[in-house]
C-alpha cells in the first residue's frame, strides 16, 4: 500500500495529466482534490487524446476508483458534457464519485469571473474565465451552493432565489449586465442534480474505507505550486491550494496517510495568463519551445508564454511540497537546441537572490542568471531508459536534479505512456535511494 500526491512543480500544464495516468496503473484510487474545469489534463493512450478537467486522470482503467473531491468546483454543465465525452470514446463514468461537499460553479460565477478581468483593464489576472475564483470566494464568504444542496428538492429553490437575488446587484449594479432569471436556473440545476445523483457520495468516507483497505490512491493535483493561492505568485495565482498540503484539506484526509509527494515539471518552463515570469523568452527560442511543445491551453486554446527552466522556483517547489522527487516532461521538445539555459539564481537589484521573492513586484524585477550547457542535437522520443540517452541529455538533468537536490524518478520524452523513462519505481522504490540525486542512480 502507498499513498501518493502528484503536484505540478510550476505553473501548471507540466504533464500531471500524462503522469497521473502512468502512475494510476498501481493506483486503487484517484482523487481530485482542488481546483475546477480551468484544469485541462491530457492523456495519450496510442492515437486516442483524452482532454479531462475534472474528472481524474485515472479513469482510463476499468477498476480505478476516480473521486472529485471536497476541495474541487463542480461546474456541472462541463462535468456533464465531460462524462458524455468519455462515454463516447468508450470509457466508462460507473467508477466516478463527486464529493457532496464541493461547491458548485453557478452561471453568476462565470459572469462575474469574466465580467471582473475586463475591469481590472490592464491589471487582470489573465484567468480561464471559468469562474472559478468567484466561485472559491463564495465558499470563503459562506455564501456558496454545494453539491449536497442540489440534491435537496425542498431546500435548493429556497437557496438559489437567494443566490441570484443576491448577485443579481452585483451584476447589474456593478457591472452593468443582465440579471439572471432564479427559475430557469434552478430547473437547469436541478436537471443537473438529476443526471449526476448516483455519482454524488462522502468523498472523505470513501476515500477512509481505502485507507482502511490498504489501497494504493493516488491524489492528483492540478495547476501548480507557483498558482498556489498561498505560496504562488500572488495576485497572479489560482484560488485554491494546488500543492501538496492540499491534497490532505481537500480530501478530507489526515498527513498521516501519505507516504510519497511526486512533483512533475517541464525541462523548461510555461506559464499562462498574467503575472512575472523571470525566464520567458521573447526570441525565436520561445517561439520553438512553443511550437515543438505544442504550448497552447488545454482548456482555453491560449498559446503558453515559454521560457528556460527555473531552478529557483524548482527549489521552491521541492521545499513548499516536500517532494521526495521528480517527473521531468518534454525533455523531447529541447531535442534540436545547440545550447540549454538553466535559470540557477536571481539578480535582484544587483545582489544575487537564491529563493522565490514573496513581493510580487520584487519577483519582477528579478533577472535570471543562467548557466549554460550543451544541447544533444537529435532526437530522445525513443528513448527508453537512461543508457539510450544523449550523453549531454543526461548531464542535463543530473544538473537539474542536483540543483534542486531531489532526484528524478520519472523522464518524460512524448505525449504517449510508452514514451518514457522509469529511472526508480516513484511509488515503491525505497525511499532511502530516491534520496539520492539522479547522479548516484546512473
Ligand atoms: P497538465 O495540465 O499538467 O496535465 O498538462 P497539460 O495536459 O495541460 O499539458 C501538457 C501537454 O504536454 C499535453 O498536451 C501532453 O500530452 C503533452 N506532454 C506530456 N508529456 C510530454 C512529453 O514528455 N513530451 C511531449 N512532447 N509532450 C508531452
Ligand atoms: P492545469 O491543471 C495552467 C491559471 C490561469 C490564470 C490563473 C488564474 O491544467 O495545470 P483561474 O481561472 O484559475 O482563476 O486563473 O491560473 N491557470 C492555469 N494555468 N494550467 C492550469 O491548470 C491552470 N488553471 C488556472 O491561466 O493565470
Ligand atoms: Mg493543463
Amino acid at each position: 500500500m502507498a499513498n501518493v500526491i502528484v503536484i505540478g512543480a510550476q505553473w501548471g500544464d507540466e504533464g500531471k495529466g500524462k503522469i497521473t495516468d502512468l502512475l494510476s496503473r498501481s493506483a486503487d484510487v484517484v482523487v481530485r482534490y482542488q481546483g475546477g474545469v480551468n484544469a485541462g489534463h491530457t492523456v495519450v493512450v496510442r492515437d486516442r487524446t483524452f482532454k479531462l478537467h475534472l474528472i481524474p486522470s485515472g479513469i482510463l482503467y476499468p477498476n480505478t476508483e476516480c473521486i472529485i473531491g471536497s476541495g474541487t468546483v463542480i461546474d456541472p454543465q462541463v462535468l456533464i458534457e465531460e462524462i458524455d465525452r468519455i462515454e463516447a470514446l468508450g470509457i466508462s463514468s460507473e467508477n466516478l464519485y463527486i464529493s457532496q461537499t464541493a461547491h458548485v460553479t453557478m452561471p453568476y460565477h462565470r459572469l462575474i469571473d469574466q465580467a471582473s478581468e475586463e475591469k481590472r483593464g490592464k491589471h487582470k489576472i489573465g484567468t480561464t474565465k471559468r469562474g472559478i475564483g468567484p466561485t472559491y470566494a463564495d465558499k470563503s464568504e459562506r455564501a456558496g451552493i454545494r453539491v449536497i444542496d442540489l440534491l435537496d428538492k425542498e431546500g435548493l429553490p429556497d437557496l438559489m432565489t437567494r443566490s441570484v437575488k443576491a448577485k443579481n446587484e452585483v451584476l447589474e449594479k456593478l457591472y452593468g449586465l443582465e440579471p439572471l432569471k432564479a427559475e430557469d436556473v434552478i430547473e437547469q440545476y436541478f436537471q443537473y442534480a438529476d443526471r449526476l445523483r448516483s455519482h454524488i457520495v462522502d468523498s472523505s468516507l470513501k476515500i477512509d474505507d481505502a485507507v482502511r483497505s490498504r489501497k494504493n490512491i493516488l491524489f492528483e493535483g492540478a495547476q501548480g505550486t507557483l498558482l498556489d493561492l498561498d505560496h504562488g505568485t500572488y495576485p497572479y495565482v489560482t484560488s485554491s491550494n494546488p500543492i501538496s498540503g492540499g491534497a490532505c484539506v481537500g480530501a478530507g484526509v489526515g498527513p498521516t496517510i501519505i507516504d510519497r509527494v511526486i512533483g512533475v515539471a517541464k525541462a523548461y518552463t510555461t506559464r499562462v495568463g498574467e503575472g512575472p515570469f523571470p525566464t520567458e523568452l521573447h526570441d525565436e527560442i520561445g517561439t520553438l519551445l512553443g511550437d515543438r511543445g505544442a504550448e497552447f491551453g488545454t482548456t482555453t486554446g491560449r498559446r503558453r508564454r515559454c521560457g528556460w527552466f527555473d531552478a529557483v522556483i524548482g527549489r521552491y517547489a521541492v521545499r513548499i511540497n516536500g517532494l521526495d522527487c521528480l517527473a521531468i516532461t518534454k525533455l523531447d521538445v529541447l531535442d534540436s537546441l545547440e545550447e540549454i539555459k538553466v535559470c540557477v539564481a536571481y539578480d535582484a537589484d544587483g545582489e544575487k537572490c537564491n529563493h522565490l521573492p514573496n513581493s510580487t513586484a520584487q519577483f519582477a524585477k528579478c533577472r535570471p542568471i543562467y548557466e549554460t550547457l550543451p544541447g544533444w542535437k537529435q532526437s530522445t522520443e525513443e528513448c527508453r531508459a537512461l543508457e539510450d540517452l544523449p550523453k549531454e541529455a543526461l548531464d542535463y538533468l543530473k544538473f537539474l536534479a542536483e540543483l534542486m537536490e531531489v532526484p528524478i524518478a520519472i523522464v518524460s520524452l512524448g505525449a504517449s505512456r510508452d514514451q518514457t523513462i522509469i529511472v526508480e519505481d516513484p511509488i515503491h522504490g525505497p525511499k532511502r535511494a530516491l534520496l539520492q540525486p539522479i547522479a548516484n542512480n546512473s
